[in-house]
């Protein structure tokens, strides 16, 4: 038998491509709501789509301090990674026609599979988690699901991790490849708890064992010195690098899919 085929890690290729090569802007992507630039990167004969988000192009937050949205892009891409479950696409922090900012792989999305729905109906049906009741017009309400998907279990427990302020639908990237992505990082790693999400389907369920390992070794990679904790104390602030570890903690000690806090909307307006 022949020794298996060594075949580099597929995020390393697309980091390398995605720092070092040529960032030529071909668009703009219209509904966002920061600059979002649709690029190519180019180097030694690959080619790659990607987003570019230049801080410059960042809209001001109430509560986030300016300029910072591309580094927590990076860092969720950095604990996504540490996770193992791959969700976040590769995100680099580079320089480019419009200054610092964050390049991330475009992930074509498939339209063909649906993540979300509303069902007018008190039962979200099989193979759905409800979310709550939606006003769907002045006199019709519905109630807003999504998929019972091992993927989307795990995003609802990385953004717990992360902190994520703004999980909506049109963020979940349900990729060609089968894979899923999620997107669009930047309102995350806040200190105060401002999880803002869809994924409430497993809100007070146990996390499945999958799960508490990766939180397990996602406390280790966050010790003083470790080379995650290492990477993210250049992207984030001691604080909230401390709020992240101390909120990997609750999850292990509680054991349990976070509820919503009751002291900020637990859904992101509009949904999608
Ligand atoms: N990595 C990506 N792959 C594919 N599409 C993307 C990617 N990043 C952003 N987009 C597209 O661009 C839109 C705006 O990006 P988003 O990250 O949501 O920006 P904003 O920070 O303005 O909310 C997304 O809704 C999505 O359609
Ligand atoms: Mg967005």
């Amino acid at each position: 038998m022949s020794a298996p085929e060594r075949i580099p890690p597929r995020s390393l290729t697309s980091l390398d491509l995605l720092a070092e090569g040529e960032l030529t802007v071909r668009g703009r992507v219209r509904e966002a709501s920061n600059a979002v630039l649709f690029c190519t990167v180019a180097h030694e004969g690959e080619e790659a789509e990607c987003v570019y988000k230049p801080v410059a192009g960042e809209r001001p937050l109430w509560d986030f301090p300016d300029g910072t949205l591309a580094q927590r892009e990076a860092a969720a891409y950095a604990v996504s990674e540490a996770t193992g479950w791959g969700l976040v696409p590769p995100t680099v922090l580079r320089d480019g026609p419009y200054g610092p900012g964050m390049v991330q792989l475009w992930i074509e999305d498939d339209p063909s599979v649906s993540l979300l729905a509303l069902v007018d109906d008190d039962e979200p049906g099989d193979g759905w988690k409800p979310v709550g009741l939606a006003q769907v017009d002045e006199d019709r309400t519905a109630l807003l699901v999504h998929a019972d998907d091992v993927r989307l279990r795990r995003l609802a427990v990385l953004d717990a991790v992360i902190n994520n302020a703004d999980r909506k639908g049109g963020h979940l990237l349900p990729a060609v490849d089968g894979r899923l992505y999620a997107i669009d990082h930047g309102v995350t790693f806040h200190v105060d708890d401002k999880l803002r999400t869809l994924l409430w389907g497993w809100a007070g369920r146990p996390l499945p064992t999958e799960a508490l390992d990766v939180l397990a070794r996602l406390e280790a990679d966050l010790a003083e010195g470790a080379a995650l904790a290492t990477r993210l104390a250049e992207l984030i602030t001691p604080a909230e690098l401390a709020a992240l570890r101390a909120r990997v903690a609750a999850l292990r000690t509680s054991g349990r899919h976070p509820e919503p806090s009751g002291r900020w909307p637990a859904i992101p307006w509009p949904p999608v």
